[in-house]
């Protein structure tokens, strides 16, 4: 039911052509094939290259660095379900490097992440780095930095922000920032779960 209901979502969103100003990849289906059961969805932030290639979310160095960080909390890829607030790659130096994707982007990518959402109907999000948390919190004013590892509520989701996977190949000290919110997710989850 549900997977019938995506396939034909990602059908449309292979036919999108964003028509926002930047360099990107598009209309090639980056698709978890984790378990939209669950109830813990995970929100990245637009696939690389190594994503476009394998046509899987977090296929690449970002991935084996999440993986290692799910199982701290206990869980593993097929607990989960991942997707991306923007569905096309960013790229620059024709293609030869990601970019961060703009706010124009982001907002036409809403349509898609709204319909996904409603269709896996998670009770947690997992946001990972600050333009899930952004595009989901809706705001400017929350700061990755004031808020990981830190639960509140939005409409009808549980929202657990924390930084982005591959933030600590770029900021080692963050590893282990990320690594006690990880231990932290598993301890909420399994309290909830009570
Ligand atoms: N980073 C993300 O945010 N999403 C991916 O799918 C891969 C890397």
């Amino acid at each position: 039911m549900k997977e019938k209901a995506l396939q034909q979502l990602y059908q449309r969103i292979m036919d999108c052509r964003c028509p926002c100003p930047g360099e990107k990849t598009g209309g090639i289906l980056v698709r978890d094939r984790g378990n939209p059961a669950t109830r813990i969805v995970f929100l990245g932030e637009a696939p690389g290259g190594e994503e476009i290639k394998q046509g899987i979310p977090f296929a690449g160095q970002a991935g084996r660095n999440l993986a290692g960080y799910l199982h701290l909390a206990g869980l593993t890829r097929e607990d989960i379900f991942i997707v991306n607030t923007v569905k096309c790659r960013p790229t620059r130096n024709n293609g030869r490097a990601n970019r961060k994707p703009g706010a124009c982007e982001i907002k036409y990518c809403a349509r898609w992440l709204d319909e996904e959402l409603a269709i896996l109907s998670p009770g947690v999000i997992v946001t990972l780095g600050d333009v899930a948390l952004k595009r989901l919190g809706g705001g400017k004013s929350m700061r990755i930095g004031n808020c990981h590892g830190r639960p509140f509520v939005l409409e009808r989701y549980a929202v657990f922000p924390m930084y982005h996977p591959a933030a600590a190949i770029y900021r080692r000290a963050l590893a282990e920032v990320i690594e006690r919110d990880f231990i932290k997710l598993g301890n909420w989850l399994r309290e909830m779960k009570q």
